[in-house]
């Protein structure tokens, strides 16, 4: 087999067979294959796409290049979600103990923060002393024993996507559904959970833009997922303004701790309610929505979820007395409120501009090599289609150096207004299975 005879293949839209695939991928990982050859590969791939058959094959290749995490031992089912990233995003924080106190194993593996802001694992480091690198034994021990870890890869997880990944970035070839769901999957494929929850966003802030192209990666990865034999199953949520109120590492651990408390933002509780329905069905924890919902419920009215979340942060070593006063937790040297120039109601809150912004305070990173401060971020005082007035806070900048007027001019106009209520958008626009 030759690498040329694969490429040709694919640029005149042939489909590729399972042989071919993996003689590419394991010429990835054993460098028989170039760079430049993977490159080319990588953009017929771009313009013909692949099909079903193809891309599960292809995670399924990835998933094989590297260590795959054996959660046998480990009773029950084992349940993962997944978010292609948000700005404000700090689900994983709530659901996670709301869905283990019902019962369900949640063993997740994240990645750090590859856009502008942090990524789960940067929030829960905000915490003093938590530890996200657990040996592969104390990460079953701690969900066998507690029902519920969240830790950073382990061992030499799909290093294949690694390398795709890299050349992906540098070829401009990184926004292909087929790339991306065989990258997402190769890696919740490795990490060896039995059901898993994509919450795949669309909108400005997302990778996505439109729902029609959510959906679309979302049906390409839970195909992935159940042909190798997950439970998977999807929600399509909007990404048009940012989740909940606050954007930033620090911030989004109190946000998540007020919302597994029952005092969290309307948008991101129901986010966690709706994702939560769906693992605990998929866990045969609940058999109806209705029933899950209750447990769910009563997992924060009781504080069980709440305890559950004190339980993983001492279980990894990190400062529980910052979970029961998160007045505790790092903290900016200013506070700036924003107020707003205007009257109106507000018609967009511009989550990307929102991003970077909050990135050049310091939460999050632009090159892999910035180190992160987690008490900076942004507070939004206001969501979509609320009425405000001129001299209403818009909201509040969490800071460590001064704001440059620049910067608060570009912060001005990460909103805009609108004379009317404007349409009011669902946070969970669909379910897929
Ligand atoms: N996240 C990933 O892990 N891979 C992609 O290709 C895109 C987003």
């Amino acid at each position: 087999m030759r690498i040329l005879d694969i490429i040709e293949k694919k640029k005149i839209n042939q489909a590729l067979t399972e042989e071919e695939i993996k003689f590419w991928i394991d010429g990835v990982c054993d460098e028989s294959v170039a760079d430049y050859q993977t490159s080319a590969l990588l953009m017929t791939i771009f313009f013909n796409g692949m099909n079903e058959y193809e891309t599960a094959i292809l995670a399924e290749a990835m998933r094989n290049s590297g260590d795959i995490i054996d959660l046998s031992d480990i009773p029950g089912i084992k349940a993962d979600k997944h978010s292609t990233g948000g700005v404000g995003d700090k689900t994983s924080l709530a659901l996670c103990p709301m869905v283990a106190s019902c019962g369900l194993r949640v063993a997740k593996m994240s990645g750090k923060g590859l856009g502008h802001t942090g990524g789960t694992l940067d929030k829960l480091e905000s915490i003093e002393g938590f530890n996200i690198f657990l040996s592969e034994d104390d990460f079953k021990k701690q969900v066998n024993e507690i029902g519920l870890a969240i830790i950073g890869q382990t061992g030499d997880l799909v290093p294949a996507d690694k390398k795709l990944y890299a050349l992906r970035d540098v070829t401009a070839t990184v926004d292909s559904t087929a790339l991306i769901a065989s990258s997402i999957m190769s890696k919740k494929l490795a990490s060896g959970s039995d059901s898993i929850l994509l919450d795949v966003k669309y909108g400005e802030g997302a990778f996505m833009h439109t729902v029609e192209d959510a959906r679309e990666l979302a049906k390409s990865m839970i195909s992935i997922g159940n042909s190798l034999g997950k439970s998977t199953m999807a929600m399509i949520t909007d990404m048009n303004q940012p989740l909940g109120n606050t954007i930033g590492n620090a911030l989004e651990v109190k946000e998540a701790v007020e919302t597994i408390q029952g005092r969290g933002p309307k948008d991101f509780t129901e986010l966690c309610m709706c994702a939560g329905e769906i693992m605990l069905i998929q866990g045969n924890i609940a058999s109806t929505k209705k029933e899950a919902r209750k447990m769910l419920e009563e997992s924060i009215s009781s504080g069980r979820a709440y305890e559950k979340f004190i339980q993983m942060v001492k279980a990894q070593g990190g400062n529980i007395e910052q979970i029961k006063n998160t007045e505790l937790l790092p903290k900016s040297k200013f506070i700036t409120e924003i107020k707003s120039k205007k009257s109106g109601y507000i018609n967009t809150i511009h989550s990307q501009k929102l991003g970077i912004l909050a990135m050049q305070l310091g939460a999050g990173r632009a090159s892999k090599e910035d180190e992160i401060n987690y008490a900076v971020g942004l507070k939004l005082n206001v969501k979509k289609t609320e009425k405000i007035c001129e001299g209403d806070s818009l909201c509040s900048v969490y800071h460590d150096e001064s704001l440059s007027l620049d910067w608060i001019e570009r912060l001005y106009s990460a909103f805009s207004y609108s004379d009317y209520m404007p349409e009011h958008t669902k946070i969970v626009e669909e379910i897929l299975k």
